[in-house]
Protein backbone atom coordinates (compact mmCIF):
# COMPACT_ATOMS: atom_id res chain seq x y z
CA UNK A 1 0.00 0.00 0.00
CA UNK A 2 1.15 3.52 -1.43
CA UNK A 3 1.95 5.89 1.93
CA UNK A 4 0.68 9.23 1.97
CA UNK A 5 1.55 12.53 3.20
CA UNK A 6 -0.79 14.09 5.77
CA UNK A 7 -0.74 17.73 6.47
CA UNK A 8 -2.69 19.32 9.33
CA UNK A 9 -3.01 22.92 9.65
CA UNK A 10 -4.68 25.19 12.00
CA UNK A 11 -5.38 27.97 14.93
CA UNK A 12 -3.20 26.97 18.44
CA UNK A 13 -4.86 24.73 20.23
CA UNK A 14 -6.97 23.07 18.29
CA UNK A 15 -5.75 19.44 18.89
CA UNK A 16 -3.84 18.94 15.74
CA UNK A 17 -0.77 16.96 17.77
CA UNK A 18 -3.46 14.80 19.76
CA UNK A 19 -5.30 13.62 16.21
CA UNK A 20 -1.99 13.42 14.29
CA UNK A 21 -0.06 11.39 16.59
CA UNK A 22 -3.29 9.22 16.53
CA UNK A 23 -3.53 8.59 12.97
CA UNK A 24 0.85 8.16 12.66
CA UNK A 25 0.71 5.68 15.36
CA UNK A 26 -2.47 3.66 13.22
CA UNK A 27 -1.21 3.80 9.69
CA UNK A 28 2.36 3.24 10.98
CA UNK A 29 3.64 6.64 9.97
CA UNK A 30 5.60 9.13 11.42
CA UNK A 31 4.45 12.09 13.33
CA UNK A 32 6.55 15.22 12.84
CA UNK A 33 5.47 18.53 15.04
CA UNK A 34 6.88 21.13 13.44
CA UNK A 35 5.42 24.12 15.85
CA UNK A 36 7.72 21.97 18.85
CA UNK A 37 10.67 23.16 15.96
CA UNK A 38 9.39 27.04 16.54
CA UNK A 39 9.27 26.30 19.97
CA UNK A 40 12.93 25.18 20.20
CA UNK A 41 14.24 27.74 18.40
CA UNK A 42 11.88 30.07 20.49
CA UNK A 43 13.61 28.15 24.07
CA UNK A 44 17.04 29.25 22.70
CA UNK A 45 16.21 32.81 22.04
CA UNK A 46 15.41 32.85 25.57
CA UNK A 47 17.93 31.17 27.13
CA UNK A 48 20.43 33.32 25.59
CA UNK A 49 18.85 36.30 26.06
CA UNK A 50 17.69 37.29 22.80
CA UNK A 51 13.86 37.69 23.22
CA UNK A 52 12.37 39.06 25.99
CA UNK A 53 9.31 41.23 27.42
CA UNK A 54 10.74 44.39 25.83
CA UNK A 55 13.48 43.58 23.23
CA UNK A 56 14.07 41.19 20.53
CA UNK A 57 17.39 40.80 18.84
CA UNK A 58 16.26 39.12 15.91
CA UNK A 59 20.21 39.77 13.63
CA UNK A 60 21.44 38.03 16.48
CA UNK A 61 19.29 35.25 16.18
CA UNK A 62 19.35 34.82 12.71
CA UNK A 63 22.91 34.85 12.92
CA UNK A 64 23.51 32.31 15.63
CA UNK A 65 21.29 30.20 13.56
CA UNK A 66 23.61 27.89 12.50
CA UNK A 67 24.59 27.11 15.78
CA UNK A 68 21.18 25.30 17.03
CA UNK A 69 20.88 21.72 16.17
CA UNK A 70 17.40 20.32 16.52
CA UNK A 71 17.25 16.48 16.76
CA UNK A 72 14.83 13.77 16.58
CA UNK A 73 14.93 10.43 18.90
CA UNK A 74 12.08 8.07 18.86
CA UNK A 75 10.56 8.14 22.41
CA UNK A 76 9.62 4.23 22.66
CA UNK A 77 6.80 4.48 25.52
CA UNK A 78 5.39 8.25 24.03
CA UNK A 79 5.13 6.76 20.18
CA UNK A 80 6.81 9.43 18.61
CA UNK A 81 10.07 11.51 17.98
CA UNK A 82 10.92 13.87 20.84
CA UNK A 83 12.43 16.80 20.10
CA UNK A 84 16.08 18.05 21.18
CA UNK A 85 18.42 21.42 21.23
CA UNK A 86 21.72 21.15 20.75
CA UNK A 87 21.68 17.21 22.51
CA UNK A 88 19.04 17.83 25.30
CA UNK A 89 15.61 16.59 25.54
CA UNK A 90 13.52 19.83 25.64
CA UNK A 91 10.22 18.48 25.58
CA UNK A 92 8.97 20.08 28.55
CA UNK A 93 10.52 23.11 28.39
CA UNK A 94 9.19 23.98 24.76
CA UNK A 95 5.59 23.81 26.28
CA UNK A 96 5.35 26.88 28.76
CA UNK A 97 3.29 29.75 28.17
CA UNK A 98 6.40 32.05 28.75
CA UNK A 99 8.17 30.02 25.38
CA UNK A 100 4.31 30.14 23.83
CA UNK A 101 4.17 34.14 24.55
CA UNK A 102 7.07 34.98 22.04
CA UNK A 103 6.72 32.18 19.64
CA UNK A 104 4.82 33.69 17.11
CA UNK A 105 7.42 36.43 16.84
CA UNK A 106 10.40 33.90 16.40
CA UNK A 107 8.16 31.92 13.76
CA UNK A 108 7.72 35.35 11.42
CA UNK A 109 11.25 35.67 10.87
CA UNK A 110 11.80 34.14 7.15
CA UNK A 111 15.60 33.02 7.77
CA UNK A 112 14.42 30.85 10.73
CA UNK A 113 11.16 29.54 8.48
CA UNK A 114 13.47 28.87 6.02
CA UNK A 115 15.72 26.82 8.08
CA UNK A 116 13.13 25.01 9.56
CA UNK A 117 10.95 23.99 6.21
CA UNK A 118 14.47 22.59 5.05
CA UNK A 119 14.52 20.08 7.86
CA UNK A 120 10.40 19.27 7.49
CA UNK A 121 10.52 18.53 3.80
CA UNK A 122 13.88 16.36 4.23
CA UNK A 123 11.72 14.64 7.20
CA UNK A 124 8.44 13.95 4.45
CA UNK A 125 10.66 13.22 1.53
CA UNK A 126 9.79 9.37 1.77
CA UNK A 127 5.84 9.77 2.85
CA UNK A 128 4.25 7.66 5.27
CA UNK A 129 4.09 11.22 7.42
CA UNK A 130 1.40 12.85 9.46
CA UNK A 131 2.66 16.78 9.98
CA UNK A 132 0.85 19.60 11.84
CA UNK A 133 1.54 23.08 12.19
CA UNK A 134 0.65 26.36 10.34
CA UNK A 135 2.11 26.30 6.72
CA UNK A 136 2.24 22.52 6.35
CA UNK A 137 -0.77 22.21 3.60
CA UNK A 138 0.60 25.22 1.82
CA UNK A 139 4.76 25.25 1.59
CA UNK A 140 6.13 22.82 3.32
CA UNK A 141 3.93 19.83 1.36
CA UNK A 142 1.81 21.69 -1.02
CA UNK A 143 1.43 18.30 -2.83
CA UNK A 144 0.33 16.30 0.08
CA UNK A 145 -2.58 14.13 -0.63
CA UNK A 146 -4.88 14.90 2.43
CA UNK A 147 -4.66 17.99 3.73
CA UNK A 148 -6.48 19.22 6.60
CA UNK A 149 -7.30 22.96 8.45
CA UNK A 150 -8.61 22.44 12.05
CA UNK A 151 -10.51 25.17 13.19
CA UNK A 152 -12.46 25.17 16.74
CA UNK A 153 -14.05 28.45 18.77
CA UNK A 154 -11.06 30.68 20.72
CA UNK A 155 -12.66 30.43 23.87
CA UNK A 156 -12.69 26.57 23.31
CA UNK A 157 -9.33 26.31 22.38
CA UNK A 158 -8.35 28.40 25.06
CA UNK A 159 -10.21 26.34 27.96
CA UNK A 160 -7.94 23.19 26.63
CA UNK A 161 -4.82 24.74 26.41
CA UNK A 162 -5.16 25.99 30.01
CA UNK A 163 -6.45 22.19 31.06
CA UNK A 164 -3.21 20.90 29.82
CA UNK A 165 -1.05 23.64 31.33
CA UNK A 166 -2.75 23.08 34.78
CA UNK A 167 -2.50 19.20 34.52
CA UNK A 168 1.46 20.16 34.02
CA UNK A 169 1.08 21.81 37.06
CA UNK A 170 1.76 25.08 35.30
CA UNK A 171 0.27 28.42 37.31
CA UNK A 172 -1.72 30.00 34.47
CA UNK A 173 -4.88 31.82 34.45
CA UNK A 174 -7.31 31.05 31.73
CA UNK A 175 -7.24 35.10 30.89
CA UNK A 176 -3.61 34.60 30.17
CA UNK A 177 -4.18 31.45 27.90
CA UNK A 178 -6.91 33.24 26.38
CA UNK A 179 -4.83 36.54 25.44
CA UNK A 180 -1.82 34.09 24.14
CA UNK A 181 -4.31 31.85 21.96
CA UNK A 182 -5.49 34.94 20.22
CA UNK A 183 -2.38 36.81 19.70
CA UNK A 184 -0.48 33.67 18.08
CA UNK A 185 -3.65 33.74 16.08
CA UNK A 186 -3.15 37.15 14.84
CA UNK A 187 0.20 37.53 14.39
CA UNK A 188 -0.24 33.91 12.63
CA UNK A 189 -2.33 35.03 10.38
CA UNK A 190 -1.19 38.00 9.66
CA UNK A 191 2.87 38.01 8.97
CA UNK A 192 4.35 37.89 5.57
CA UNK A 193 6.04 34.94 5.34
CA UNK A 194 3.90 31.95 5.21
CA UNK A 195 0.60 33.70 6.89
CA UNK A 196 -1.81 30.61 8.52
CA UNK A 197 -4.41 30.25 5.87
CA UNK A 198 -6.67 27.20 4.51
CA UNK A 199 -4.97 25.61 1.22
CA UNK A 200 -7.63 25.64 -1.21
CA UNK A 201 -7.44 22.01 -1.49
CA UNK A 202 -7.48 21.74 2.15
CA UNK A 203 -10.84 20.27 4.44
CA UNK A 204 -11.91 22.04 7.30
CA UNK A 205 -12.61 19.96 10.27
CA UNK A 206 -14.19 22.60 12.78
CA UNK A 207 -13.58 20.24 16.70
CA UNK A 208 -15.90 22.56 19.00
CA UNK A 209 -18.46 19.79 19.33
CA UNK A 210 -16.74 17.00 18.31
CA UNK A 211 -14.93 14.43 20.95
CA UNK A 212 -11.40 13.13 20.26
CA UNK A 213 -13.17 9.85 19.42
CA UNK A 214 -15.21 11.52 17.03
CA UNK A 215 -12.41 13.70 15.60
CA UNK A 216 -9.82 10.81 15.48
CA UNK A 217 -12.40 8.22 13.73
CA UNK A 218 -13.42 11.59 11.18
CA UNK A 219 -9.73 11.55 9.68
CA UNK A 220 -8.75 7.97 9.81
CA UNK A 221 -11.85 7.51 7.64
CA UNK A 222 -10.41 10.56 4.98
CA UNK A 223 -7.04 8.91 5.23
CA UNK A 224 -8.29 5.19 4.98
CA UNK A 225 -10.06 6.61 1.76
CA UNK A 226 -7.25 9.10 0.06
CA UNK A 227 -4.76 6.10 0.42
CA UNK A 228 -7.70 3.87 -1.42
CA UNK A 229 -8.04 6.51 -3.91
CA UNK A 230 -4.57 6.52 -4.78
CA UNK A 231 -4.33 2.82 -5.54
O1 LIG B 1 0.28 23.58 19.86
P1 LIG B 1 -0.07 24.99 19.51
O2 LIG B 1 -1.26 25.05 18.66
O3 LIG B 1 -0.11 25.91 20.67
O4 LIG B 1 1.10 25.59 18.64
P2 LIG B 1 2.33 24.89 17.97
O5 LIG B 1 1.86 23.98 16.88
O6 LIG B 1 3.22 24.33 19.00
O7 LIG B 1 3.04 26.14 17.25
C1 LIG B 1 3.57 27.19 18.01
C2 LIG B 1 3.77 28.39 17.11
O8 LIG B 1 4.79 28.10 16.14
C3 LIG B 1 2.58 28.85 16.31
O9 LIG B 1 1.74 29.75 17.02
C4 LIG B 1 3.24 29.55 15.12
O10 LIG B 1 3.62 30.86 15.42
C5 LIG B 1 4.51 28.74 14.93
N1 LIG B 1 4.42 27.73 13.85
C6 LIG B 1 4.59 28.15 12.55
O11 LIG B 1 4.73 29.32 12.29
N2 LIG B 1 4.60 27.24 11.53
C7 LIG B 1 4.44 25.94 11.78
N3 LIG B 1 4.48 25.07 10.76
C8 LIG B 1 4.23 25.49 13.09
C9 LIG B 1 4.20 26.42 14.13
Amino acid sequence: MDKITIAIDGYSSTGKSTVAKQIAKTLGYVYVDSGAMYRAVTLYAIQNGLISKDDFNKEALIYQLDTIVLSFKFNESLGYAEVYLNGENIEHKIRTLEVSSYVSKVAAIAEVRQKLVAIQKRIGEDKGVVMDGRDIGTVVFPNAELKLFMTASAATRAERRYQELKARGDNVSYADVLKNVTERDYIDTHRKESPLVKAKDAIEVDNSNLTLEAQFEKILRLAKMTIEDGE
